[in-house]
Order: structure tokens, then C-alpha cells, then sequence
């Protein structure tokens, strides 16, 4: 093969590559949150067929396919790994996967057919976390985000019985803890600024309950449930008093008693 027949080939190869227009995007959440993987409009816009596969799989577990006019399908919910955890987007196309184990990390593609093709992958992490938390009153409580930099979202919002506590909004350049209105929380709430994370100091049995968070950026957008349980202590100051005080005027009468056996 001679030189300028290889360059030709490398160009042509090279061309190919360049033509499949590949997107990457980092997905990081927790066990037991439900993710949703965003189809961008514009480019949803007029394709023949849009799909959802497993990166290296041959199958695919989410399909729309206008060309050949079958209807949204979903074979994903048949495969024993997802077993129902799917949900399709019949218009916009969006994959969400419930309750998220973290046997669901994995790079899921998304193929849309138009004059080109085109391919985004979400790179999914699952990290497993605690969905519970249970501590003593006056402890402080805090909620993760699960990012270290909350700075991919557009939205974070957390939310306590169906009232907003706390939102980072950055169309509306928010940055606020809702805990002034709230009696339950006065002054006790705080909003970590890089993470997002929800801190509850000096819990009270008030706070018991589950805490609902909202985070979203323009790839994806997840949902998270975190049920507290803030524990009444038992005893208080003054029957801890009561108790030391009972038990030493035992002591002292036991002392006396033994003293006058002996005489
Ligand atoms: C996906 O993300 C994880 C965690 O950030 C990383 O370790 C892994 O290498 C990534 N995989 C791919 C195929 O990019
Ligand atoms: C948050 O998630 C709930 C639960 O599905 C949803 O109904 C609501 O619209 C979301 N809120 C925002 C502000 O995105």
C-alpha cells in the first residue's frame, strides 16, 4: 500500500468517527433515588427513531421508533436486572430508572436516528448511602446531595411534608433556607454551599418524617427520599439529678446500717 493511499484511508476512517456525533455526560446519585436521563429537544426534534441501550449490549431496553410507526416500547421491564424499574417518555423520549441499586452503574447510550446519527452516553454511578436516619433530640442531622460540587445544577430543592425548606435556584440566583416562615425549623436549618446538603442542628422530634430532594441540571434529573427519625431521650437532666440523688442517700443509709451491725 503505498503512502498516499493510507493517508486517504486514515481520512476516510477519521471521517466516519467525526460524522456519529458522540456526547458524554457524568451521572453520580444514590441507592433507592429515581434518575431521569434527559433527551435534548433539539436534537429529538424530527428523529426517525430514538433508543436506549446498554454501552457494549446488543439489545435495547427503550425504544421510539416513528419510521417503521410501532409504538414506545419498553423491553428493559422483561430483563431481570430492571424487572418494571423503567419508564419511558413517549414525547420527549427521557429514560427514567426507579430505585436505583447500585448494580444499575453502567453507561446507558442514547441513539437518535435523523439525516445523522447521534449518541449521548450517561455514564451512571450509584453510590450506596443511608436512607434512613435516626438520631437522639438536640443531635444535629445532615442530608446529602451525594456531589461534592453542586455546581452542575440548576435546581436543588429540599422538601419537608409538601413545604419547600430550603432551594439553590441559579435561573433565579436563590440561595435560600425557607426556615424563618417555618415555626417548626426557626434558625435551625442551614444549607451546605458546596454541596447542597441539608443540616438540621438541634433536632426535635418535630422533625421527624421524610425529606424530599429535587435536583436537576440540564442532563438529568433525579429524585431522592430520606426518612428521619429524631428519638425522644429518655431521660432528662432533672431525672438524672433525681436518680444520683436517690442512689447516694441509699448508699449513705446502707453505710450507716452496716456501721450499727457491727457494733
Ligand atoms: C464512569 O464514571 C466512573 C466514576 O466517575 C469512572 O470510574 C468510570 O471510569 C467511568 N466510566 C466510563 C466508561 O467513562
Ligand atoms: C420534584 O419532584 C416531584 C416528585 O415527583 C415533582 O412532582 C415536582 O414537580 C418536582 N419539583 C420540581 C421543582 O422540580
Amino acid at each position: 500500500m503505498n503512502r498516499s493511499v493510507l493517508f486517504w484511508l486514515l481520512l476516510v476512517v477519521d471521517g466516519v468517527f467525526a460524522a456519529d456525533d458522540v456526547k458524554s455526560v457524568s451521572v453520580s446519585v444514590l441507592v433507592g433515588d429515581s434518575v431521569t436521563l434527559n433527551t435534548d429537544d433539539t436534537e429529538t426534534q424530527g428523529a426517525e427513531a430514538l433508543r436506549w441501550k446498554i454501552q457494549d449490549e446488543k439489545q435495547f431496553i427503550a425504544e421510539i421508533d416513528k419510521e417503521a410507526g410501532k409504538k414506545p416500547d419498553v423491553p428493559g421491564n422483561n430483563d431481570e436486572r430492571f424487572k418494571g424499574r423503567l419508564e419511558l417518555d413517549d414525547q420527549t423520549g427521557s429514560l427514567t430508572i426507579t430505585n436505583l441499586k447500585t448494580t444499575d452503574s453502567r453507561v446507558y447510550e442514547l441513539h437518535i436516528k435523523k439525516k445523522e446519527s447521534k449518541c449521548t452516553r450517561f455514564n451512571v454511578t450509584v453510590r450506596d448511602a443511608v436512607k434512613t436516619v435516626s438520631v437522639m433530640e438536640g443531635e444535629s442531622v445532615t442530608l446529602p446531595t451525594g456531589v461534592i460540587e453542586i455546581q452542575g445544577y440548576d435546581l436543588v430543592l429540599w422538601k419537608f411534608k409538601d413545604n419547600s425548606v430550603a432551594e439553590i435556584n441559579k435561573g433565579t440566583n436563590q440561595f435560600l433556607v425557607y426556615d424563618s416562615d417555618d415555626v417548626r425549623f426557626k434558625g435551625r436549618l442551614q444549607l451546605n454551599e458546596k454541596s447542597g446538603s441539608l443540616i438540621i442542628s438541634n433536632s426535635k422530634t418535630t422533625d421527624s418524617g421524610d425529606y424530599h430532594l429535587n435536583m436537576s441540571s440540564s442532563s438529568h434529573f433525579l429524585q431522592r427520599t430520606i426518612g428521619v427519625t429524631v428519638n425522644e431521650s429518655g431521660l432528662s437532666p432533672g431525672a438524672v439529678a433525681g436518680i444520683v440523688i436517690v442512689v447516694a442517700v441509699l448508699l449513705v443509709a446502707a453505710v450507716v446500717a452496716v456501721y450499727h451491725c457491727r457494733k
